[in-house]
C-alpha cells in the first residue's frame, strides 16, 4: 500500500555494517580508504528521464557500497523525510494540470529544504555517502525546461533556500519512447508526470543533455541503453575516480 512504500523510504536504508570486507584484506580497492575519509561526506545524484532506470542504479551502487562496509545512505526526491513524502504524495499524483510549474517549483523546494534538514545535511555530517534519487537537477529540467522556460526561478529559489548541490551527479540517458512505456507499465499510481506524454520525455532527455554540457565538472552523462551491470560498473568506476 502507499503508507507502506512511503515507510520504505522513511526508514532511509542505513549502511552501517561492521563487517570486514576483502578489500580490507586484499588491498584490492584502496579508495575505499578514502572515500571513508570525506570530512564532509560526499553526496551523488543521480537523474533522468521517467523509467530511466536511475532508481535501480542508485539501488545497485549504494548495494557496492555496502558490500565494501562503507556507510551510506539511500535517499529520494522527492521525499526522503515524513514531511517531504507528504509533499511528494501531493506531485505525483492526480490529473496534469492540479498544479502549475510555478507551483510545483515552490513544492518541490519545500520539500528539498526539509528532506536537506532532517536527511542529507546530517548524514553528510556524519561524514556518511549520501547517494540521493533525484535532486535540484530534476526541478532544473522538468519544471525549469520541461513544463515551463523558467529555469531562472528554479536557479534563484535554489541558491536562497537549498544552497546546495552535489558533489557527483548520474545522469542516466535512455530512450523517451522505451523509457516511457516501463514507466508507464509499473502503474505505481504515481504518473502524473509521465501522463504529459512522449513529446515531454523527449524534451526532458534534451534538457538534462544539455545540462550535463554545461555542469560538466560534476555531471555525468551516462549510457543507460544498456545491460544494468554494465551501466553500474561505469558509475562504480567515477566514483573510484572521484577519490584519486
Ligand atoms: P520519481 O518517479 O523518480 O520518484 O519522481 C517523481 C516524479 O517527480 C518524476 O516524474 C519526476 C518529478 N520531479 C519533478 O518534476 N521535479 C523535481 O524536482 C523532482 C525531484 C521530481
Amino acid at each position: 500500500c502507499c503508507f507502506k512504500r512511503r515507510c520504505k523510504w522513511i526508514n532511509i536504508k542505513q549502511n552501517l555494517s561492521k563487517r570486514r570486507t576483502p578489500w580490507e584484506k586484499s588491498n584490492q580497492w584502496p579508495i575505499v580508504g578514502k572515500l571513508m575519509n570525506f570530512t564532509d561526506g560526499l553526496f551523488i545524484t543521480f537523474e533522468g528521464i521517467d523509467g530511466s532506470g536511475k532508481s535501480t542504479q542508485s539501488q545497485l551502487l549504494y548495494d557496492a557500497l555496502n558490500d565494501l562496509g562503507i556507510s551510506a545512505i539511500l535517499t529520494r526526491e522527492p521525499g526522503g523525510s515524513i514531511g517531504a513524502e507528504i509533499i511528494r504524495s501531493l506531485l505525483v499524483s492526480g490529473d496534469t494540470d492540479r498544479w502549475s510549474a510555478e507551483t510545483e517549483i515552490l513544492l518541490f523546494t519545500a520539500a528539498r529544504r526539509d528532506h536537506l534538514e532532517k536527511t542529507i545535511q546530517p548524514a553528510l555530517t556524519k561524514n556518511q555517502i549520501v547517494i540521493c534519487d533525484r535532486f535540484v537537477d530534476s526541478t532544473r529540467v522538468y519544471q525549469g525546461v520541461a513544463r515551463a522556460d523558467l529555469r531562472q526561478t528554479v536557479d534563484e529559489l535554489h541558491s536562497i533556500i537549498i544552497k546546495k548541490e552535489p558533489d557527483i551527479t548520474f545522469i542516466i540517458d535512455t530512450d523517451p519512447e522505451k523509457s516511457l512505456t516501463r514507466g508507464l507499465a509499473r502503474n505505481s499510481g504515481e504518473d502524473r508526470f509521465e501522463e504529459f506524454g512522449l513529446e515531454f520525455q523527449k524534451k526532458l532527455r534534451n534538457g538534462f543533455s544539455e545540462l550535463s554540457k554545461t555542469e560538466k565538472s560534476r555531471c555525468h552523462l551516462i549510457n543507460g541503453m544498456r545491460s544494468k551491470e554494465e551501466v553500474s560498473n561505469d558509475i562504480l568506476n567515477i566514483v573510484k575516480d572521484y577519490t584519486k
